[in-house]
């Protein structure tokens, strides 16, 4: 169930497209969910429905996700019922999830289901997943009755204050036996506090007609919260950083100076050894590798660093890759698939865009290389720029092995710089380079053969 806006979360966007851990709430619950294998999994969407049907397919193989559209938010009973063409005549067993319950895992998913099948020796027409809480608040109270069996489920807007004392909630997860869901569904009214039809009114009618309802009462509360305000989402964010941090430093061996200040989403792993500073992020599927340090207020995303790489302070690295012992930073910005070969340094201020650095070559201050590919050795001077726009399309750079690029030099690309060509300071470089060759100017021309000027040196020497 997806469709609800999430009026708790007084927010423009569906509470299911909200980031837990990097990624929508709903793509949790169906990672969740798939992992059981179940034959397919339907999707209920309502508010936004493009944007969530968007985010999920982002995500999940077409073939294994369906969706229904519950045009008017009516309530978790009418949710489910947008689903009935679907699924009415099927003889399954349906596992019905919440969007907003993110946190369960897939073990308890699978007992519940076990359970459900195994109730009595023959199997319950519903199985209801409940937990007890210390704050029941805000949740639906399960009603036992004589000898603890399943009563009713009453929500917290309809509880009466003794109801209200009961601690133990309904997860809003359930397992169905699919046929007797639907026709049980037909019967739910919406005579209650929120003028909804509730889905948690089925149990009691298919116990009121003899069937039999089990109650899966899971021993971690924290696993079946929902997420219902910006509240809840931030404290369930705290707790996931929380572990993650503390598996990296307890299983990978990694070391961060203050735990509470890093953000490293649960995707990402991190090489033994590594140092992470305060105000680190660490976001989306990143690879760090081991021994390398990373100072304070760095971002990587989608990324993948290589062992013994220093990242000084400040650096966005985004959908790129940094080769081992490379040093970044402070204040350097990879973006559009940067790489970085072994040994090579980016230094302050400087962008790469769509750029291989070659192995040990350097730009060290100040400079932008966009579209561009340089090769072993080279030296990028301060001040930099490749010219790669001009205005209507993007062209290229080619730097060989051995350049010195002379500080401020402008290269207009498309441009190709011979190996061992160097330019003047100041050079606006609008012609291919040849190897071996120095030019100056504006715009540059060939000065002389650097070649020839060592030769003539060493004649000098003499
Ligand atoms: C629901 C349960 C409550 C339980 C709690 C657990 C009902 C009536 N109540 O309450 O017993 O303790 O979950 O978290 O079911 N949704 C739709 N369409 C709708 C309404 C809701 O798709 O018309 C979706 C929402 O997007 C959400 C989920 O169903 O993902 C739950 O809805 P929500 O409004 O959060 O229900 P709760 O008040 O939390
Ligand atoms: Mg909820």
């Amino acid at each position: 169930m997806a469709a609800g806006l999430g009026t708790r979360m007084k927010s423009n966007l569906a509470k299911v497209l909200h980031n837990l851990d990097g990624r929508p709430l709903i793509n949790h619950v169906c990672e969740t969910a798939l992992t059981l294998r179940p034959q397919k999994i339907y999707i209920v969407v309502g508010h936004q429905s493009e944007d969530v049907q968007a985010a999920v397919l982002a995500e999940n193989d077409a073939d294994l996700v369906g969706f229904a559209v519950q045009k008017q938010q009516l309530g978790t009973g009418d949710a489910v019922n947008a689903a009935r063409e679907l699924l009415e005549n099927s003889d399954s067993t349906l596992l019905v999830l919440s969007g907003d319950v993110p946190m369960i895992r897939a073990e308890t998913l699978s007992a519940l289901v076990q359970k459900h099948n195994e109730h009595h020796g023959r199997g319950a027409a519903c199985t209801v997943l409940t937990v007890r809480l210390k704050d029941p608040t805000g949740y639906g109270r399960v009603v036992r009755g004589e000898n603890g069996v399943f009563e009713r489920i009453v929500e917290q807007k309809d509880a009466g204050d003794d109801e209200k004392q009961i601690d133990e909630i309904n997860s809003g997860i359930y397992c169905f036996d699919t046929r007797k869901l639907f026709a049980a569904l037909s019967q739910v009214g919406n005579d209650n506090a929120q003028g909804e039809y509730y889905l948690t009114d089925v149990p009691r009618i298919l116990r009121d007609q003899g069937d039999d309802v089990a109650i899966f009462l899971c021993d971690d509360p924290r696993e079946v919260e929902g997420v219902n305000d910006r509240r809840q989402l931030a404290e369930m964010e705290k707790v996931i950083r929380r572990a993650v941090v503390s598996r990296l430093m307890l299983e990978s061996g990694v070391t961060f100076i203050d735990p509470k200040a890093a953000y490293i989403s649960g995707r990402s792993t991190v090489g033994r050894d590594t140092v992470i500073h305060p105000n680190v992020t660490v976001e989306g599927n990143s690879v760090i590798g081991e021994g390398c340090v990373i100072r304070q207020g760095t971002r990587i995303v989608n990324s993948t660093i290589g062992n013994g790489v220093e990242i000084r302070d400040n650096c966005f690295i985004t959908d790129s890759t940094v080769g081992d012992k490379c040093t970044v930073g402070p204040m350097a910005h990879l973006r559009g698939h940067a790489v970085m070969m072994e040994g090579s340094k980016v230094g302050n201020f400087v962008e790469l865009k769509k750029t291989t650095l070659g192995k040990s070559s350097k730009a060290s201050h100040l400079t932008y290389l966009g579209d561009a590919t340089i090769g072993e050795n080279t030296n990028i001077g301060a001040g930099t720029i490749t010219c790669n726009y001009d205005g209507k399309n993007k062209h290229e750079t080619h730097i060989g092995n051995n350049v010195k690029i002379g500080s401020d030099t402008m290269l207009v690309a498309p441009i190709k710089v011979g190996d061992g060509a160097v330019t003047g300071a100041g050079s606006v470089v609008t012609k291919d380079i040849e190897a071996n060759t120095l030019v100056a100017g504006v715009p540059a021309r060939k000065i002389k053969d650097v070649l020839a000027q060592i030769a003539d040196k060493t004649k000098g020497d003499k």
